[in-house]
């Protein structure tokens, strides 16, 4: 057993914060040929990543991804893309018909393009670099697309910022693992006693003060704030909530996804 490797991956949290030091041409290389090892769907390879130096690009789509100031700050920022534009026209040219509109395709360019990007932050990581993925990149994805030149049958699904970490990100508690892993079967009520101790847990090192999800909706909120709260907050508010993205089954369509 490889002791070393799975303390390492249970090391992994987040960073926000570089300092001034630039990742090499070479370590980016690094990055994105690890990333490519990953398994793919029956090899299909439905991803692309558009790599972003260029500090006039990389502070626009800091503000398109809801003005996050670490896309700006980063030495790299990595946009992990969908594509199955590739594959379109590798059967265009064939004369061949396409069945990139379907949900399953949709599926497994997304599952693609999340593989590959675990696997570029491990690397990054590595390599003693820092990084977080991207959300943000779909809050505006159209002028994403435009910005970078996307073409049809492909979209932006994280970014992520990379850089030299200014000081080293805290480790964040995870659920209790009797809340997500089940042995043979599903069972649906053993959660409750997992989210209060996971709400405890995360209460015991502050990390939601000053976090709170919209409270000029809840002015009545009187209990503690806790990680349920949160995120049954984030879940709820239909198309107020942040996380829902309201435009993205549209904007998927418009980009030859989701469309059977
Ligand atoms: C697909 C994806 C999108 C994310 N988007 C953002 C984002 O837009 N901004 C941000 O600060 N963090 C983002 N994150 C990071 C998560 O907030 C973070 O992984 C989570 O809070 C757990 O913290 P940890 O990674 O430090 O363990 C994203 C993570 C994932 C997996």
């Amino acid at each position: 057993m490889d002791s070393k490797l799975i303390e390492f991956l249970n090391s992994h949290a987040s960073c926000r914060n570089f300092t001034s030091q630039k990742i090499s041409p070479e370590q980016e290389r690094i990055i994105v040929t690890t990333a490519q090892r990953s398994p793919t769907s029956s090899n299909l390879q439905a991803y692309s990543i558009v790599g972003v130096r260029e500090q006039a690009t990389k502070v626009r789509l800091a503000k398109l991804c809801g003005s996050q100031d670490h896309v700006a700050q980063s030495s790299l920022f990595l946009v992990f893309c969908a594509d199955l534009y590739r594959l379109s026209a590798l059967n265009k040219s064939r004369g061949y018909s396409f069945t990139g509109e379907w949900t399953e395709l949709f599926i497994v360019a997304t599952v693609d393009t999340s593989l590959a990007a675990c696997r570029a932050l491990m690397t990054a990581q590595a390599m003693g670099m820092g990084g977080v993925m991207v959300g943000g990149i779909r809050n505006d994805p159209e002028a994403v697309c435009k910005l970078l030149n996307l073409p049809e049958f492909v979209y932006p699904v994280m970014g992520m910022s990379l850089g030299f970490p200014n000081k080293k990100p805290k480790v964040k508690p995870r659920l209790p693992l009797q809340a997500v892993y089940f042995n043979e079967r599903y069972i649906p009520s053993l959660f409750e006693e997992s989210i209060s101790e996971y709400d405890r847990t995360i209460d015991s090192i502050g990390y939601l003060k000053g976090r709170e999800v919209r409270p000029e909706d809840y002015p009545e909120f009187q209990g503690e704030y806790s990680w349920s709260e949160h995120t049954a907050r984030q879940m709820s508010g239909d198309n107020r909530s942040a996380s829902v993205r309201t435009h993205m089954l549209e904007f998927l369509k418009s980009r030859g996804f989701l469309r059977k």
